[in-house]
C-alpha cells in the first residue's frame, strides 16, 4: 500500500468531512442569520472542494435564503458526478485507479457488483474503516445510484504492470483460471467470471485490471473471512480451495493479461458453484 496515497485520502476525507459537519450544523439551526448561513457556505466551499455530500434533504439546506450576496467559487452542481468526488481522491478520477497501487477501479465494473460491494462496507462484510465510515449513513437508492454512476464510466485501461513470473507459474495460474482443478472440485475462474475474465453482468466482477496485490488480499480476506459476500458464499470456498502459492501465481498472471473488455451479457446457466446476490 502506498502511504502517502493514504494520508493524502485521509487529509481530504477529513476536510469533506469537517465541510458535511459544517453544512448539516448550519441546517440545524434556524435562527442563524441570513448574513451568517453565507459565510458558512463560502467557508464550505473554500474547505470543500469537492462538494460535500449529502442526501436530497441535506442538500435543499445548502442553499440558504440571502446566500445569493456571496458568490462561490464555482456554481455546485448537486448532482451525482458532484457527489461521488470523494471517492476519485482513492479510486482516481471518474475511478480510473491505475494497476501500480492497491486501489481498485470502479469504472465500467457491473452495476449490481458494485452496489453489492458498497452495501458490503456499509454493513460490516467487507473491512475498510475510512470507506465504511463514508458509506455509514447511505441508504440502498442512494448506494444504487453510486453504482449506477461508476458502472456507466467507459475509460480506456492503461497498460498491465510489467511482473515477472516463471514458466511453471504461468502454467499453473492459467490452467486454474481456465480449466480449474476437477480433483479438488474447483471450478474455472473463467466460469463465471466470463471466458475473457472480463465479469459478467449484473453482479460478477472481471478480473482484468487490477492490481496483484489486491487480487491477493482480496482473496486472502475471503480465506480468512474478513471479506464475506452474500451467502452462498462461493468465492470463499474457492479461496479457501486454493493453496497461498496458487492465489500468487494466479493474481500474478491475472494482473498481466491485457486487460480492456466489457463485461459479458447476463447468463440464464447456473455458476458452477451457487453464488448469492448475481440476480439484478
Ligand atoms: C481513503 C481511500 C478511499 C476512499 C475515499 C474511497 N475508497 Fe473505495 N476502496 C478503498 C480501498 C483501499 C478499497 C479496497 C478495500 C479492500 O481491500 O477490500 C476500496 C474498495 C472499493 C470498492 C470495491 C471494489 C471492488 O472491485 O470490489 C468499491 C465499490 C468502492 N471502494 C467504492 C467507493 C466509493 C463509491 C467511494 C466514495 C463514497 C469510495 N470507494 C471511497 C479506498 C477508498
Ligand atoms: C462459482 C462462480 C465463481 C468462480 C468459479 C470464481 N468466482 Fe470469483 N467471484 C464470483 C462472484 C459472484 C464474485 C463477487 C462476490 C461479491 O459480491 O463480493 C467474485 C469476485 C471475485 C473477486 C473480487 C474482485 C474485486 O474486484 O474485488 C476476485 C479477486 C475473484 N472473484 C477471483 C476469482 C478467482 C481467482 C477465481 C478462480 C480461481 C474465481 N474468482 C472463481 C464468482 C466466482
Amino acid at each position: 500500500m502506498d502511504m502517502t496515497m493514504w494520508r493524502f485520502g485521509a487529509a481530504a476525507l477529513g476536510l469533506w468531512m469537517a465541510a458535511a459537519a459544517g453544512a448539516t450544523g448550519a441546517a440545524a439551526d434556524p435562527g442563524a442569520t441570513g448574513a451568517a448561513k453565507a459565510a458558512g457556505r463560502e467557508a464550505l466551499m473554500r474547505a470543500a472542494e469537492p462538494a460535500p455530500w449529502s442526501g436530497p434533504a441535506e442538500a435543499a439546506s445548502q442553499t440558504p435564503p440571502g446566500s445569493e450576496a456571496v458568490r462561490p467559487l464555482r456554481p455546485l452542481r448537486n448532482d451525482i458526478g458532484e457527489r461521488v468526488q470523494a471517492c476519485m481522491l482513492c479510486h482516481g478520477e471518474q475511478g480510473r485507479a491505475t494497476p501500480d497501487g492497491y486501489f481498485p477501479r470502479l469504472a465500467g465494473k457491473p452495476a449490481g457488483y458494485l452496489f453489492n460491494q458498497l452495501r458490503h462496507f456499509r454493513d460490516g462484510r467487507r473491512a475498510h474503516a475510512l470507506m465504511s465510515g463514508l458509506l455509514r449513513h447511505m441508504t440502498d437508492d442512494y448506494l444504487h445510484e453510486i453504482a449506477g454512476y461508476f458502472a456507466a464510466q467507459s475509460l480506456p485501461y492503461p497498460p498491465p504492470v510489467a511482473i515477472g513470473l516463471s514458466p511453471e507459474d504461468r502454467r499453473r495460474a492459467e490452467s486454474l483460471v481456465r480449466l480449474g482443478d476437477p480433483a479438488r472440485r474447483l471450478p474455472a475462474c473463467a466460469d463465471c467470471h466470463s471466458a475473457a475474465m472480463t465479469g459478467r453482468q449484473p453482479a460478477i466482477p472481471g478480473l482484468l485490471g487490477l492490481p496483484r496485490d489486491y487480487l491477493v488480499a482480496q482473496l486472502g480476506a475471503w480465506r480468512s473471512g474478513q471479506r464475506r459476500a452474500n451467502a452462498p458464499d462461493c468465492m470463499a470456498d474457492i479461496a479457501r480451495a486454493l493453496k497461498p502459492d496458487e492465489i500468487a501465481a494466479v493474481a500474478s498472471w491475472l494482473s498481466i493479461q491485457p486487460p480492456g473488455a466489457e463485461p459479458a451479457p447476463p447468463s440464464s446457466t447456473p455458476t458452477a458453484l451457487p453464488c448469492g446476490g448475481l440476480s439484478p
